[in-house]
C-alpha cells in the first residue's frame, strides 16, 4: 500500500508564472542550488557530530517505549492538563488540533475513551480562575503534565505551584505522585529537582533538543499517545522525511529548496512569510511554525558575531476565515510577502451542501456540492488572484491529514528553519533576546537576584499622566 505523503509544491514562485521582477528565474534557482548545495551536506556532518539533536528524534524507541508506558499509567484519568509556553506547548496544541475532531473535548463518542485535554500556554487569570474553578471539581481525574526543559520559566512554574498546591489542599500531599508527570532536562534544573524531590513521574527532554524543535520528542509525544494519536506513524512519518531532507541534490530536497526560496525572497524585499492553512486542522501548525521560524530566525547576529539584525517575520493565516480579513491587504498592499499554502486533498470526510431554495437559483451552484469542493477552491481562487497580484506562493499539500503526514510536515519544517539559518549565517537553536523581558519580569515580581534591574525599569514602568489622554 502506498504511504500517505505530502508534496512541497513550487511553481506559483517562477519567473514563468510571476514574471521577471517578482518570479525565480532558472539562473537564479541555479546560484540557490549551488549556494545551498554544500550547505546541506555542512547540515548531515554536524548531525553526525551530534550538533542537531532534533534530527535523531524519529528513531529514539526507548523514549517512545517510555512514553507510552506513561500514557497507559495514566489511562485512568478523564482530563489531561499539559502546562508549558513555547516550545513546550505549541507542538502539543497542533498535533491535537491536527488529529483529533473539532469536538474532541466536548463529545464523549468522538473522544473513543480517552481523556479531554487541555493545554495552558499563558498566566491569564481570567482564563485560569474560570478553568481552576470548573477543575476544583474535577481534580480527582485529572493528571497534569508539566513540561519545562528549564524549570525555570516563570509562567510554567506559577502554573505548577498553583496546581501542587491545589492538589495539595483538595486531595492530600501524596496526591501529587499520582497527578502529575513532570518532562524536563534528564538531569538539572528546577523541574528535575523538585520532581525528584517530590517522586514525580518523570520524562526527559532530550539534550541538545531546544523547545521548539522538541515535538517529537516525550514533550509532544505523551499528550499525543494519551490522547489516541498513534505516535508510532507520527515517528515514521519523520523518518520518511528525512531520507528526503538528507539529499545532497538541491532538487530532490524539499527543505533546501523551501529554505532557498525564502532566504531569496527575504533578501529582495519580502521580509513576511504567510503561512495560510486552508484546514482547520493544520491551523495551530501555523502557529508551531511561526515560533520555530521566528525564534530561530530572528537574530542580531551572524556566525562571526557581526551584527546583521535579519529575520522573516511569520505570520499566520486561515482560510477561507481569512480571506475575509486579510486578502485585501495581500494582493493590494505591499508586495512584501511570501505565502505559504497549507492543502489537504482528501479530508477523510465531507459534508453535502443543502440544496438552495427555488427563491435563491443564485446559490444553485452550491446545492448538494462537497464542502471540502467549496473550501478548496477557495484555496485555489485566492492563490490565483496573489498571483494575479504578482505576489509569489508555495503550497505544501497533504494527500491526506493523519499521523504519518503530520510527521512529515513537522520534519520538513524543522529542516527548513535549519538550513535557512545557515544560508542566513546565524545560529537557529539559541533565543538571547529573549531573555531580558524574563529577567525584567523576575525582577518585577521582586526576585531579590534581579533588584538592580528593578531599579534600572523603575523609569520605564512608572506611568506618567501627563501622557495619558
Ligand atoms: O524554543 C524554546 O526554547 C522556547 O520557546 C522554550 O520552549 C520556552 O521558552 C519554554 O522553555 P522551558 O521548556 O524551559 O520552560
Amino acid at each position: 500500500m502506498k504511504e500517505q505523503q505530502i508534496k512541497f509544491y513550487y511553481k506559483n514562485v517562477t519567473e514563468s508564472v510571476l514574471g521577471g521582477e517578482h518570479g525565480i528565474s532558472e539562473k537564479q534557482f541555479a546560484a540557490l542550488a549551488a549556494k545551498t548545495e554544500p550547505l546541506i551536506e555542512q547540515l548531515n556532518a554536524q548531525r553526525k557530530a551530534g550538533k542537531t539533536r532534533y534530527r535523531d528524534l524519529p528513531y529514539q524507541t526507548d523514549t517512545v517505549k517510555a512514553v507510552k508506558a506513561v500514557a497507559a499509567q495514566v489511562k485512568w484519568c478523564e482530563n489531561f492538563v499539559v502546562l508549558g509556553i513555547g516550545g513546550s506547548a505549541l507542538g502539543n496544541i497542533a498535533l491535537q488540533t491536527a488529529m483529533n475532531p473539532f469536538m474532541y473535548n466536548l463529545d464523549d463518542k468522538q473522544r473513543k475513551g480517552c481523556p479531554r485535554l487541555f493545554v495552558f500556554d499563558n498566566v491569564d487569570p481570567l482564563q485560569l480562575s474560570s478553568f481552576l474553578s470548573w477543575l476544583s471539581d474535577n481534580l480527582d481525574k485529572t493528571v497534569f503534565n508539566v513540561i519545562s526543559k528549564s524549570g525555570r520559566t516563570a509562567e510554567t512554574a506559577a502554573q505548577f505551584l498553583t496546581i501542587c498546591q491545589m492538589l495539595e489542599e483538595k486531595l492530600g500531599k501524596d496526591s501529587l505522585k499520582k497527578h502529575i508527570i513532570a518532562t524536563t532536562d534528564s538531569q538539572q534544573g528546577t523541574l528535575r529537582k523538585t520532581a525528584d524531590a517530590f517522586g514525580l513521574t518523570t520524562l526527559q527532554v532530550p539534550d541538545g533538543v531546544g523547545g521548539r524543535f522538541s515535538v517529537l520528542s516525550p514533550v509532544g509525544l505523551l499528550s499525543a499517545a494519551v490522547c489516541g494519536i498513534d505516535i508510532d506513524r507520527l515517528l515514521a512519518g519523520a523518518a520518511e522525511m528525512d531520507k528526503k531532507v538528507s539529499q545532497q541534490t538541491f532538487y530532490k530536497n524539499p527543505a533546501a529548496v523551501n529554505a532557498a526560496i525564502n532566504w531569496h525572497y527575504y533578501n529582495r524585499g519580502k521580509k513576511i512569510s504567510v503561512m495560510m492553512s486552508y484546514s482547520y486542522a493544520l491551523k495551530d501548525f501555523a502557529d508551531w511554525y511561526r515560533q520555530l521560524w521566528a525564534e530561530s530566525l530572528g537574530k542580531a547576529k551572524d556566525l562571526s558575531g557581526k551584527e546583521i539584525f535579519v529575520g522573516p517575520t511569520p505570520v499566520k493565516a486561515l482560510g477561507a476565515t481569512d480571506q475575509h480579513s486579510q486578502v485585501q491587504l495581500y494582493r493590494e498592499g505591499p508586495n512584501d510577502k511570501l505565502f505559504t499554502f497549507l492543502a489537504v486533498e482528501d479530508f477523510g470526510v465531507d459534508v453535502k451542501i443543502g440544496a438552495a431554495p427555488d427563491i435563491a437559483p443564485e446559490l444553485d451552484y452550491l446545492s448538494n456540492q462537497d464542502m471540502s469542493r467549496l473550501l478548496n477552491s477557495e484555496r485555489a481562487g485566492t492563490e490565483y488572484a496573489l498571483l494575479a497580484s504578482k505576489r509569489p506562493c508555495l503550497t505544501i499539500a497533504f494527500e491526506k491529514i493523519c499521523p504519518y503526514t503530520i510527521g512529515q510536515f513537522i520534519y520538513l519544517l524543522e529542516t527548513s528553519t535549519s538550513i535557512a539559518a545557515m544560508l542566513f549565517d546565524i545560529n537557529a537553536y539559541d533565543q538571547p533576546a529573549v531573555e531580558l523581558g524574563k529577567e525584567a519580569t523576575f525582577a518585577l515580581m521582586g526576585q531579590s537576584d534581579y533588584a538592580a534591574l528593578a531599579e534600572k525599569i523603575k523609569p520605564f514602568a512608572q506611568i506618567n499622566d501627563s501622557f495619558i489622554i
